[in-house]
C-alpha cells in the first residue's frame, strides 16, 4: 500500500490536534486563490509566503507570516509541514524536487510539469523520497464531479458511447501581460483544457487514441487559441473536446460550476456524457433518460439532480492535502495522473503538426 510506502518522519512531529501548516510558493493568479481556501479551510493554516517578486510581500503582511524570497530560504528557515507550489509550469519541477528533497509533502499546480522528462523527474523524485505528491486538478473534489462518477460508475447511463466537452472563453487583454501565457505551454491546451482532460479520464477511464487540431488565426500568439480534440477511450467510448479562449459564450466548466467567484457564473453544462441507458449534463446536472422503452418515437424525461454547486473545491482539495500528510488518507490525484493527463496534451500537440492519431502508452 502506498501509505505504508511514504515518509512517516515528515508527520511524527505534527501534533494531531493542530492544523497542518502550508506555505504557498508563487502568488500569482492561482496562488492567491490558495491563500484565500487557506484561510478558510478548518484543517490546515498558511504557514508563509514564497515569491520572486518582494510585491507579494504584501500578502505576507495581509495574513501576518513570514515572507521568502526563495524555497532555499525557506527550506533553510522554518520548514511547514506541506507546501503548495504555484509557480508558472516551467519551474515546477526545480521547486517541488526542493520540497521533495526535505520530505515535504506538495501539492502541485497542473500540469504537472511543460515537458514529460521533467514530471519524471518530479515523479521519481515523489518515489526517492517516500514523500507525497499530489496535483492540483481540483475538479476532482467538486461534489457534482463526485455525483456524477457515481452515476457514471453504478451503470445508470448503461454503457457509455459519446461525450462532448466544452471550453469557450474570452480571456481579456491582461491576461496576456504575462508573457509565459503567450508562449508554448502557456495557452488554454495547457491552462484550461488539462483540467478537463484529467476529468473526462477520471469519469471515462484511460484514453487508447487522440486526434486533434488547433488554431492561433484569431490571436495569432506562438500558442494557439482554439483547438478540438478527439479521444478513443480503452473502453470504446468516443469524445470531442473544444477549446478556446477567444469565444465569448458560455460553455465551460470555469463559468458553470460556481467554483472560483472570480467568474460570473452561467446556468448552463459544460460536459455532456451519453450511454445506452440515458445521458447526463453538468455541472448544471440533469440526467436524462427514457421511462418505458429506449426509443426516439418516446419522450425523453429529465431529472434535475440536487447537488449545489460548490464553491468550496479548493478548500476541499487543503483538506484532502491535510489528510495525506497525517497518512489518513491516498493523494487522490497522484503524480502518474499528472503524467497520464500530460502525455495526452503531448499527443495532442503531436497530433496537431502531423494531422495523425496518435496511441497513448
Ligand atoms: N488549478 C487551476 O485552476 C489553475 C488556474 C490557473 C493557474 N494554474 C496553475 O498555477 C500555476 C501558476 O499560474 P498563475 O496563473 O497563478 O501564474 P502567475 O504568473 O499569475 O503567478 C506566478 C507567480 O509565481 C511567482 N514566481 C515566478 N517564478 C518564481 C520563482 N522562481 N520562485 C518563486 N516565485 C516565483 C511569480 O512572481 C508570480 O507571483 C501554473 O502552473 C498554472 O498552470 C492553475
Amino acid at each position: 500500500m502506498v501509505i505504508d510506502r511514504i515518509n512517516l518522519n515528515s508527520t511524527l512531529n505534527i501534533n494531531l490536534k493542530k492544523k497542518i501548516k502550508i506555505a504557498v510558493v508563487g502568488i500569482g493568479l492561482m496562488g492567491s486563490q490558495h491563500l484565500k481556501a487557506l484561510s478558510i479551510a478548518r484543517k490546515a493554516k498558511l504557514h508563509s509566503i514564497v515569491d520572486l517578486n518582494k510585491n507579494s510581500i504584501a500578502h505576507a503582511k495581509k495574513f501576518k507570516v513570514p515572507f521568502y524570497r526563495s524555497s532555499t530560504e525557506l527550506l533553510n528557515n522554518n520548514k511547514p509541514d506541506a507546501v503548495i507550489v504555484a509557480t508558472p509550469n516551467q519551474f515546477h519541477e526545480k521547486h517541488t524536487i526542493s520540497f521533495l528533497n526535505a520530505k515535504i509533502p506538495v501539492l502541485l499546480e497542473k500540469p504537472i510539469s511543460d515537458n514529460i522528462s521533467k514530471a519524471k523527474k518530479i515523479i521519481q523524485s515523489s518515489k526517492k523520497n517516500k514523500t507525497h505528491l499530489l496535483i492540483g486538478y481540483h475538479r476532482r473534489h467538486n461534489s457534482i464531479v463526485t455525483n456524477v462518477k457515481k452515476q457514471i460508475d453504478s451503470g445508470n447511463l448503461g454503457k457509455i458511447v459519446a461525450a462532448n466537452v466544452m471550453c469557450w472563453l474570452y480571456k481579456n487583454k491582461d491576461w496576456y501581460k504575462e508573457k509565459w501565457r503567450i508562449r508554448k505551454g502557456g495557452g488554454p491546451l495547457g491552462i484550461n483544457l488539462v483540467h478537463d482532460i484529467d476529468l473526462i479520464c477520471y469519469l471515462l477511464g484511460p484514453v487508447q487514441f487522440v486526434q486533434a487540431s488547433t488554431s492561433n488565426k484569431i490571436r495569432k500568439y506562438d500558442v494557439e487559441d482554439t483547438a478540438i480534440v478527439n479521444f478513443t477511450f480503452q473502453s470504446g467510448a468516443l469524445c470531442t473536446l473544444s477549446v478556446s479562449d477567444t469565444i465569448v459564450g458560455p460553455w465551460s466548466y470555469e463559468l458553470t460550476a460556481g467554483e472560483n467567484p472570480a467568474y460570473p457564473i452561467t446556468n448552463q453544462s459544460a460536459y455532456y456524457i451519453g450511454g445506452t441507458k440515458g445521458s447526463i449534463q453538468f455541472p448544471n446536472l440533469k440526467h436524462w433518460f427514457n421511462k418505458g422503452e429506449r426509443s426516439w418515437w418516446q419522450p425523453i424525461y429529465h431529472k434535475d439532480m440536487n447537488v449545489r454547486l460548490s464553491r468550496f473545491t479548493l478548500i476541499n482539495q487543503i483538506n484532502h492535502l491535510c489528510d495525506v500528510v497525517l497518512n489518513k488518507t491516498k493523494p487522490k490525484v497522484t503524480g502518474d495522473d499528472g503524467l497520464q493527463s500530460l502525455k495526452i496534451f503531448d499527443a495532442i500537440l503531436k497530433s496537431t503538426k502531423s494531422g495523425k492519431k496518435i496511441k497513448i502508452n
